[in-house]
């Protein structure tokens, strides 16, 4: 009989807890392993510690609630380095004494636990999450279509108050190195102008864009969506240090807003979705890759196919090596891809042609 582990690592998002679910119900019925859940990724290894999953009220029947649920019962860590303490943490997973290990992360988190994998002999089979959807070699990944969601529903509200008050509003996503979710919310949202990391903007051609709305158009109001990673084309960006030294950003909409108020003599408001954007319950789509995802990850463990992630290719869960898919990571908007052009064709302001 197998024991398995599964744990959560980097930035929560709805879905994880749907992953967990399947995992937990199909692993426990179809093969009646024994699951068990490390607490807060790499932590839980060090610390030896860990959950039998279908003990708490988890079991078949106890499960459903997990479906519908944001964030992760198995918490996470969204923290880069663990190499003064790898050794203990490889030795935490063979003290465990699991036979393979699902986790479920984005591909920072993902190639950290591949490494260790690697130089301790583990089992893994890896599942990725992130609502940036940037992970390479699959189309979605946990999390995304919620996130898109999520903003799309601000996006609607946000276009009622900002017409009625003939306001230009600014509206800030996540997306560090990667606009995937700015550039999908902002089609679907009916935004004006689409500020991503991978294409360069003018704030002249941004004002313009508004200017053209009010004076050629008639539209008195206009919505931007804008990624907190979003740059001029001199790498101009909202940078600041944390606590622990990490560059992070904050503040590219505030900045946008403020200018455009100056450029263009209009109202704008600015609103930061933070991690809204990551809490919530999974979306259906996301609780239908969540079970295909989870299925198919127990199936690879059954199968011995290991170092690999699932994805999702073409409507169905395919595997791929997970060195192929660091190497191709993050995934970035395309400048001239589908839907990159369909924007453009729509007349929304994308940032500059290259
Ligand atoms: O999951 C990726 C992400 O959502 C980024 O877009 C964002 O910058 C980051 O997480 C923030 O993460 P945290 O606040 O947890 O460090």
């Amino acid at each position: 009989r197998k024991r398995i582990g599964i744990l959560t690592s980097g930035g929560d998002c709805p879905g994880l807890n749907a992953v967990i679910r399947a995992v937990v119900s199909y692993a426990t019925t179809e093969y009646n392993w024994e699951v068990r859940g490390i607490p807060y990724a790499t932590q839980g290894l060090l610390e030896r510690k860990s959950v039998v999953l279908n003990q708490y009220g988890l079991e078949r029947h106890g499960t459903d609630p997990l479906l519908s649920m944001g964030g992760t019962i198995l918490g996470s860590l969204n923290k880069g380095n663990t190499e003064a303490i790898a050794e203990e943490i490889i030795a935490g997973y063979h003290d465990l004494e699991l036979d393979a290990l699902i986790a479920i992360g984005g591909d920072g988190s993902l190639a950290l636990l591949q490494n260790l994998a690697q130089r301790g002999n583990w089992n893994l089979v890896a599942v990725p999450k992130t609502i940036d959807n940037d992970v390479a070699h699959t189309a979605l990944s946990i999390g995304f279509n919620s996130a898109v969601s999520t903003i799309l529903d601000a996006l609607d509200r946000l276009s009622y108050t900002a017409a009625s008050h003939d306001r230009v509003m600014v509206v800030e996503v996540m997306g560090r190195t990667t606009g995937h979710l700015a550039l999908h919310s902002g089609i679907v949202g009916g935004a004006d102008a689409i500020l991503i990391p991978e294409i360069p903007y003018s704030l002249n051609n941004l004002c313009k864009q508004i200017q053209h709305l009010r004076t050629l158009c008639g539209r008195k109001f206009a919505i931007i969506v804008v990624a907190e990673g979003a740059k001029t084309a001199e790498g101009e960006g909202r940078y600041y240090k944390d606590a622990l030294g990490e560059v992070r950003l904050r503040g590219i909409g505030e900045y946008i807003a403020t200018e455009i108020e100056q450029r263009v003599g209009v109202e704008a408001r600015v609103t930061v979705l933070g991690h809204v954007q990551r809490g919530g319950a999974p979306s259906a789509l996301d609780r239908l890759i969540a079970t295909a995802f989870g299925k198919s990850a127990v199936d690879m463990v059954a199968a011995e196919n290991y170092g690999k992630m699932v994805a999702w290719q073409n409507e169905r869960v395919v595997t791929v090596d997970l060195d192929d898919v660091f190497a191709h990571s993050p995934r970035l908007v395309d400048p001239n891809g589908f839907w990159t052009e369909t924007a453009r064709s729509l007349g929304i302001y994308i940032g500059e042609p290259n």
